[in-house]
This record gives structure tokens, sequence and C-alpha cells, in this order.
């Protein structure tokens, strides 16, 4: 079985020899934090071994759930914001046909799945309810609070629109919500209404849930392997659990990024050469950026998209403010080869590249931009995924999570909690008039007059 392999040697010659191992004793410390739970926020870690020791009977639960959802529905519609949505929204879209959504629904084998409740607009729902309004539908409503008011509002206007649909007893039966065990206005729902449930677990925080219900729900009725992505997810779980800086790749990449922070480049991009991995480098941004971006520190994460961006935010990455570095996703083998054709007029200049496939010529792109990027001063970091299926999606996944955990410690933050998130909710909720926020209401206007 290969490993998920983290790569940095095109990263040398912006390290000094020595330079890394220096982290061995902070490593090895926040090693222990962790594994020890007595770091900050040791109470949110429930992520840290949740694939070696998944609850199979629960696991069998959600798969019969999920194969309910695909027997009920055309478009399965996913309710949720931040970490409550876009784990199961980036697998879907890795792991999926490109096109998923416009096949038949033979073809795809599983439901469309649309997701709502990760914006405040008007268009978005209602062009959603549109496309939707003739099929036929089920709704997995997840929030870990469960008081979330863009899964709030969405939740209600399409429960509305369920039961317009089925009936209260119809839709009954085509709502899952996935929760708290026992707090939240959803857990509420859950009692008084019967739906069909499913818990996040206390210990394990919004963006740390993709290997929960939280994620898996969504993607077994999606038809992905989510058995598969957990053993891919346990398997990571042990080559990075290994204590020594020097054997944990997951722990060199968050070693390499506080280095690079300390050297100025405080912005990192997550750099794809896949476009289905658009959704993972969003997932990735959320992971990175309300772990770490807190009292004032932290490394701005940002993502691109390649070769397609080359032709826009190349020029920046190559030549504009040195305060950045690059750290690719790398997908060794594609599923399918699609071959440049021959053509002995050559009038596009492009016989040279006939019978080769169009993943040599992206690894060839990729070489080529890594080293121009080291050229130009931006370091590069590698993360070498042996192909793009279920297991080494959930490898993916935990590797990022613990090096984000391993990061926020090295940079001294609680890479658990994220208390910058509640004060645009407090804002809002007085300037929308909810009872309790009166005084702060007045405050707000006036500096709004
Ligand atoms: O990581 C987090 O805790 C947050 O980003 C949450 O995932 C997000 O705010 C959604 O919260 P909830 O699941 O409570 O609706």
């Amino acid at each position: 079985m290969k490993e998920l392999v983290f790569d940095h040697s095109y990263a040398v010659p912006f390290v000094r020899p020595g330079e890394l191992e220096l982290l061995e004793p902070q490593a090895a410390a926040a090693h222990r934090q962790l594994h020890d739970k007595t770091g900050a926020g040791s109470s949110f870690l429930g992520w840290l071994d949740l694939p070696e020791r998944y609850d199979r009977a629960e696991l069998a639960r959600l798969k019969e759930a999920a194969q309910r959802i695909q027997d009920q529905c055309e478009a399965l519609i996913v309710i949720g914001i931040g970490g409550s949505y876009l784990g199961a929204r980036a697998a879907i879209s890795a792991l999926s046909h490109s096109f998923s959504d416009l096949l038949s629904r033979d073809a795809r084998r599983a439901p469309q799945v649309f997701f709502a409740g990760h914006a405040i607009s008007d268009k978005y729902l209602h062009d959603l309810i549109e496309l939707v309004a003739e099929k036929d539908l089920a709704l997995n409503v997840i929030s870990k609070s469960g008081t979330t008011t863009e899964q709030a509002i969405a939740f209600r206007i399409l429960r509305e629109l369920m039961e317009k649909k089925y009936g209260a007893e119809g839709a009954r039966e085509r709502i899952y919500v996935t929760t708290d065990a026992s707090k939240g206005a959803l857990r509420k729902m859950v009692q008084s209404e019967g739906y069909t449930s499913f818990v996040i677990p206390d210990d394990v925080g919004g963006r740390y849930s993709v290997l929960t219900p939280v994620g898996l729900l969504p993607m077994a009725a999606a038809g992905i392997d989510v058995d598969a992505l957990l053993e891919g997810a346990a398997a990571a779980c042990s080559w990075f659990g290994r204590p020594e800086l020097k054997d944990n790749g997951a722990y060199q990449y968050a070693a390499l990024r506080s280095i690079f922070q300390r050297k100025g480049k405080n912005i990192e991009i997550l750099v794809n050469y896949e476009p289905s991995l658009f959704y993972f480098s969003e997932w990735w941004k959320q992971l990175f950026g309300e772990s770490e971006g807190k009292d004032q520190k932290g490394i701005f994460p940002a993502s691109v998209n390649f070769t397609t961006d080359l032709h826009s935010m190349g020029q920046f990455m190559q030549d504009g403010a040195r305060s950045i570095f690059a750290t690719t996703v790398w997908v060794d083998r594609s599923p399918v080869e699609v071959v440049v054709p021959h053509d002995p007029k050559d009038e596009d200049g492009c016989e040279y590249l006939a019978g080769k496939s169009l993943s040599c010529i992206n690894a060839k792109a990729f070489q080529g931009t890594v080293l121009a990027h080291t050229d130009g001063g931006v370091p590069n970091l590698v993360v070498n995924v042996p192909e793009l299926n279920p297991f080494y999606f959930g490898a993916l996944i935990y590797f990022f999570e613990k090096a984000c955990a391993m990061s926020g410690y090295l940079q001294g933050v609680n890479p658990f909690d994220q208390p910058g998130v509640e004060l645009y909710k407090r804002n809002m909720y007085a300037l929308l008039g909810r009872p309790g926020f009166e005084e702060e209401r007045k405050a707000l206007e006036q500096r709004l007059k």
C-alpha cells in the first residue's frame, strides 16, 4: 500500500540545513499534547482516532439511511455551512463524475446533490427551488450547534416546500438531520418531529467533522464508498501518528509552514492541477483559516486551480510581492486517459505533443511551474496523492487535519476554537432585531448613520 507522501525537496533552497530539525523538540512536545490530550482545546480531539474506532453499527445505520435517500429521491439537498458542508462538497466533487448532476439517473446511480444554507441569497434559493420543484426530494440538514442562521433559514424554507409537496408525514420520512446529541434547535425538532437523525460527537468541532455523519451521510447518498474512505483515513492515522518529526510528513508540513512564516511568508496558496479538487481547497481554507487565524497570528490560506489560474494568478505568484509560499496537492495517477491525436498538417504547432496523455502534459506543467516559482523566490511544498479514490481522499483529509492541529500548537494558538466568528453574528442579530439584542442594536445603528 503506497502512503501519501509529503515532499519538501523543492523547498531545499529556502531552508538552511538543520533548520527543520531545530523544530524537533517543539513538534515532539506538541505531539504529546495532542495525543495525551493536554493541549489547548483538548476537549475537541475526538477526530484524532475516530477513523480507527468508528462505531460500525452506527456506520451500518448511516449506510441504510443513504440507501433510503437513494431510493426516495432524484435530488438530495444538503443544508449546512462551513464545516457542516464543505467536507461533503469537497468529497462529492473530487470523487464523482465531473458533470455528475447533468448525467442521467441511470448513469449516475445516485441522486443529484445540491447544497443550500451556505449563503443568504434570494436568487440562489429561488433558483434551486425552481430547479428541483418537479423532482423527488430529500433533505439532509446539518448543524453542530443547531442554531446557525444561514442553515436555519434555508431549512425553514425547504421544509415548507417538502411539507407542501409530501404532507407532514411524507416530509418527515425524507428529512435527515445531523446535529448534536442533545443541544440546539435541530435536536429539539428531531424530538418533536421524529426525523431520522445522526449525531455529531461532542468532541469533534465543525471543521474537523467531515469524517463523522456530517460528511459521511451525504457522501454515501452520493454513491461514494465511505468504508474505503474511512479505511484511508485510518491508515493515515497510523502514518501521521508517528511521534518523530523526521518520520511524520504531516508534522514536517506544519513545521515548514512555521519556518516560512518566520521568514515573512504569511500567505500560503494551496495549488491543485485537477478541477475536481476546487472544493477540497475550499475545505482546506476553512480548516487552516479558522484554526490558525486568531490572536493576531496565522498564515492566510488562499488557493488556486492550475493550470487555469496560471493564466490569471500565475503572474502574481511568479513575480508579485514575495510574501507567499505554495503547497501543491498532486495526484499521481488519473483514473482515465485522454491522448492528444496526431495531425500531420500540424497547423496548431502541437504535433510534438501527439501521443501524450493530458496527465503527462499536466505533470510537465506542474514541474515547470514549481521550478519557475523556485527561481522566483516562492517555496513549494508537495503532497503526493497516488490516485484520487475514496481511500486516498480519506487519507488526504486526515493528513491536513493532523497537520493543522500540529501547526496551531507550533503557532501557540488553540486550533479548535473560533472566537472571531461570533462578532458578525451578534451584530447581524442586533441589526435584524433579534430579541435580547436591543442595546447593541441602538449602538450599531448610531454607527451606521
Ligand atoms: O468549524 C466550525 O466550527 C464552523 O465553521 C462551523 O462549521 C460553521 O460555523 C457551522 O456551524 P454549525 O455546524 O453549528 O451550523
